[in-house]
């Protein structure tokens, strides 16, 4: 894991728009996997206005989000098609066309959903980067605790905590679905490179358990141990609970140096 521990979500949104900004200038056909949550929305911001600086185009690019709500229409203002459209679609040059979330239309077998976004992911040729946030429990996409390890896109029970922690989005009239299809663990796994990105002192717990915590379905993030190329954002908050600071800081740095003098990366 390449560790990078920045001051505040500014720099870390920086950093990830940066990284993002990098990989579509090298590959502008890209297969980016994307994600939702208010972790995100900063990182999102940097990578519209790189777009409007005439920086970066996604013009070639393709994307499928990590999750959806089931039973939640796509044009209601709390579906992740929503937030994909407010926060990013519509602000830069993607053709929608080549944008995907595991949606479940009405009538059709939300167990069909699944296998069909797979084989959609491998037909694009797999993601180049799959970005994704953390829960407070350990959960990627909605991957929740004791979640398979080797899981594929399927349908998934929020669990109460999660159904809390996202409660604050929602008014008290509005529907809160407790179900969602999400991308398995296995399938993030299949992407070439994870770009992680947490914030904040609540999810402090969760990031060293992910980092220094064992392999564990209990806290699916863990697997990303046993990931290639992953890199993993953090500002300071959430950066406070790992024991091997130093070390990381210290990695940081020399690869910093590894850059200047030698123009490479080292993860
Ligand atoms: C949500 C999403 C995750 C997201 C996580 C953290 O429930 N399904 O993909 O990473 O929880 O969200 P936030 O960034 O709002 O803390």
């Amino acid at each position: 894991m390449e560790i990078i521990i920045l001051k505040n979500a500014e720099s870390v949104a920086a950093m990830g728009g940066e990284l993002l900004g990098e990989l579509l200038r090298v590959r502008p056909a890209a297969v980016l996997g994307l994600a939702t949550g208010s972790t995100q929305l900063a990182l999102y911001r940097q990578l519209v206005e790189k777009h409007l600086a005439g920086d970066i185009s996604f013009k070639h690019a393709t994307s499928f989000n990590l999750d959806e709500y089931l039973g939640v229409a796509a044009d209601n203002p709390q579906s992740y098609r929503v937030y994909m459209d407010r926060e990013f679609f519509d602000r830069v040059d993607i053709d929608k066309q080549n944008t995907f979330l595991p949606y479940c239309e009405e009538g059709q077998n939300p167990r069909l959903v699944g296998p069909r976004y797979e084989e959609k992911i491998r037909q694009a040729g797999g993601i180049d980067l799959q970005l994704v946030g953390i829960g407070c429990n350990g959960h990627i996409g909605f991957n929740e605790p004791s979640s398979s390890l080797r899981s594929r896109t399927r349908v998934k029970t929020l669990t109460r905590q999660t159904f809390k922690d996202n409660s604050r989005l929602f008014s008290k009239e509005e529907f809160q679905p407790k179900l969602a299809i999400t991308m398995g663990i296995a399938t993030i796994m299949d992407a070439r490179r994870i770009l992680l990105l947490a914030t904040g002192e609540s999810k402090a717990e969760a990031v060293s358990k992910m980092m220094e915590g064992p392999v564990s379905a209990m806290c699916p993030a863990s697997i990303l141990q046993m990931h290639e190329r992953v890199t993993v954002l953090l500002d300071e908050a959430a950066a406070a609970g790992l024991r091997n600071r130093d070390y990381y800081d210290w990695t940081y740095r020399q690869n910093e140096s590894l850059k200047d003098r030698f123009g490479i990366d080292h993860d």
